[in-house]
């Protein structure tokens, strides 16, 4: 599978934050991966991605062992996947739901591939993206493109390619790329490479 179909297949779009002293900015907001010029109809982002993202509330929560409830990890997904589903806001439109940063372990795997936190997310990450989809929901993950992400996690620098076929084969709709330990200058040059990975369609 090309680079190209799978960055269509993961259905890529590009949201750039930056974390300035804790405060989360918009830096440009949602951008459409495949949309170089205005319109475009390609079928993606006809709203602006509604859902549920984790960050606002739970942040970098990672002790599950004392605080079980608040912290990220594939039950608290599973859980807020439901409530979208049960309290009808799936059938409203908000049919999204997104991790945020610390899903990862603090090191990729030995080739280089990221994986999650073993203890927090058991199941792995494709099972939490199935739990999703057979749900109606679309599922959305984190990462930033700079050499970590804000909290320290392993970031996507050198590793688009193999970071982009993972994420398509744990059927990743949609990814938040974040502007932690990146210059605005390699936001621009990640602009391109993001349109450059898409298809001609
Ligand atoms: C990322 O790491 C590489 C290799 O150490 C380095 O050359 C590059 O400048 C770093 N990029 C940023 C944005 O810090």
């Amino acid at each position: 599978m090309s680079l190209l179909s799978l960055w269509n297949a993961a259905k890529l779009y590009r949201s750039v934050f930056l974390m300035t002293g804790g405060s989360l900015v918009w830096a440009l907001g949602v951008v459409l991966c495949c949309v170089g010029v205005g319109g475009l109809e390609n079928g993606l982002a006809r709203t602006p991605p509604m859902g549920w993202l984790a960050w606002q509330r739970f942040r970098c929560n990672t002790d599950c062992v004392n605080d079980p409830h608040n912290c990220i990890s594939e039950s608290l997904f599973m859980q807020m996947s439901d409530i979208l589903e049960h309290e009808g806001y799936r059938d409203l439109g908000y049919n999204m739901i997104s991790l945020d940063d610390c899903w990862m372990a603090r090191h990729r795997d030995a080739q280089g591939r990221l994986q999650p936190d073993p203890h927090r997310f058991p199941s792995g990450i494709k099972a939490l993206g199935d739990y999703m989809h057979k749900r109606g929901l679309k599922f959305g993950i984190y990462e930033d493109y700079g050499n970590y992400t804000c909290a320290g996690y392993p970031g996507i620098l050198g590793h688009l390619q193999t970071d982009a076929e993972t994420f398509a084969e744990w059927g990743v709709d949609y990814v938040k790329l974040d502007g932690c330990y990146s210059l605005p200058s390699d936001m621009d040059r990640g602009e391109s490479l993001a349109v450059h990975y898409c298809p001609a369609k």
